[in-house]
């Protein structure tokens, strides 16, 4: 998939295997970088940590290093991982983890980083799925962010690190987090019902449902609830699952809402054994291909994206001098 957007077809089955290869060797991350990263407290919010990282690389490999501009996407791409896990687990536990695997897919390299051993090829297979489900989704606010970043000329680094903070806030990529906050507060189906209604009752937004352009179904949705469901019965949480499908039907019935992409990846999330507070991360890893086809796009034929607006606050007032103004 990230060859796909990044280079514009999919690759013949040596050209995969050269691109596995190529973004393997990619993946380990500069001193300088790893010393930022061990300075950045435990409390952080790790989106501030990818932010920070993308940026820290920018600094350190400029994009006029590589002979070609797709090399900073795959860069990037390669190094998300790295970033995220080495931050991760030397924040929380002290220990400097080679950023290196054998893994040839950019799921089972996260999972190995972070669960330090070979993951359970349904545990893969399940992020796979979900990593090409958030790869890519057309003019979003972090997409759009990016794209006005480099249509400034800036650089893909800069683009990227402006489209991570766009990504951060719950109303976009952080509503995974926000969802799985939501639906661990509740015991049971029964109570998740009771709490949900009387989030509604209080009309306050209920994160992982909704959706700008969907108005009748996220069709992404429908493919990870079925992961999030196949692994709770493999894992014997079924508990969760129900909790999840509860709330779905509640929100549906009260409000003719529909779950995104979010509401069940975070229970698929958590299934696979991440913690809640790298969701959002691995959405970055996931949509750094997306990101940076965009920029690619924009880069190439571009105009400056400068939206006008119409002015909407006080008449004109007289200027007073500061020693008139009392
Ligand atoms: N819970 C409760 N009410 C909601 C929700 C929700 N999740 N989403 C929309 N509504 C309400 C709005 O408040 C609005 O009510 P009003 O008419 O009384 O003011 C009404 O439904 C219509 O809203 P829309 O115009 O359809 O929604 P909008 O396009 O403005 O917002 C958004 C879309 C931001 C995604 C919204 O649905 C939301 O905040 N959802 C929760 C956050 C979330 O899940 N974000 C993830 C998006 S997908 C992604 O980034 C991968």
């Amino acid at each position: 998939m990230a060859y796909l957007l990044v280079y514009g077809k999919l690759p013949t089955s040596r050209e995969l295997a050269r691109y596995k290869e190529h973004l393997g060797e990619m993946r380990d991350i500069p001193q300088a970088l790893k010393d930022v990263l061990e300075r950045i407290p435990a409390s952080a919010n790790p989106m501030d940590v990818m932010r920070t990282g993308c940026s820290m690389l920018g600094a350190l490999e400029p994009e006029d290093q590589f002979h070609d501009e797709k090399y900073v996407a795959d860069r990037l791409m390669a190094a998300f991982p790295s970033i995220m896990l080495y931050w991760y687990h030397y924040a929380h536990h002290g220990r400097r983890i080679d950023t290196q695997t054998d893994e040839d897919s950019l799921a089972g390299h996260f999972l190995h980083l972070l669960h330090g051993k070979k993951p359970d090829e349904l545990l893969r297979r399940c992020t796979d799925v979900s990593l090409i489900l958030y790869a890519e989704h057309e003019f979003n606010a972090s997409t759009f962010v990016a794209r006005v970043t480099v249509s400034t000329r800036s650089d893909i680094y800069s683009s990227v690190t402006s489209a991570i903070g766009a990504l951060k806030g719950p109303l976009h990529g952080g509503a995974n987090e926000a969802a799985m906050l939501l639906i661990q507060k509740f015991n049971s189906p029964d109570e998740a019902e009771k709490g949900v209604m009387e989030l509604l009752a209080r009309k306050e937004l209920i994160m992982g449902f909704g959706h700008r352009v969907y108005k009748k179904e996220d069709p992404r949705s429908v493919v990870i609830q079925k992961w999030a469901k196949d692994l709770c019965q493999h894992n014997d949480t079924m508990n969760l699952y129900n909790t999840a499908l509860r709330i779905d039907e509640v929100v549906r019935r009260e409000k003719k809402m529909f779950t995104n992409l979010d509401f069940y990846s975070a229970v698929a999330y958590r299934e696979c054994g991440i913690p809640i507070e790298l969701f959002t991360p691995l959405f970055v890893v996931s949509r750094t291909s997306g990101w940076t086809a965009h920029i690619l796009e924009q880069r190439h034929n571009n105009k400056l994206i400068r939206p006008s607006a119409d002015y909407t606050g006080p008449e004109p007032r007289a200027y007073l001098p500061l020693s008139d103004r009392g």
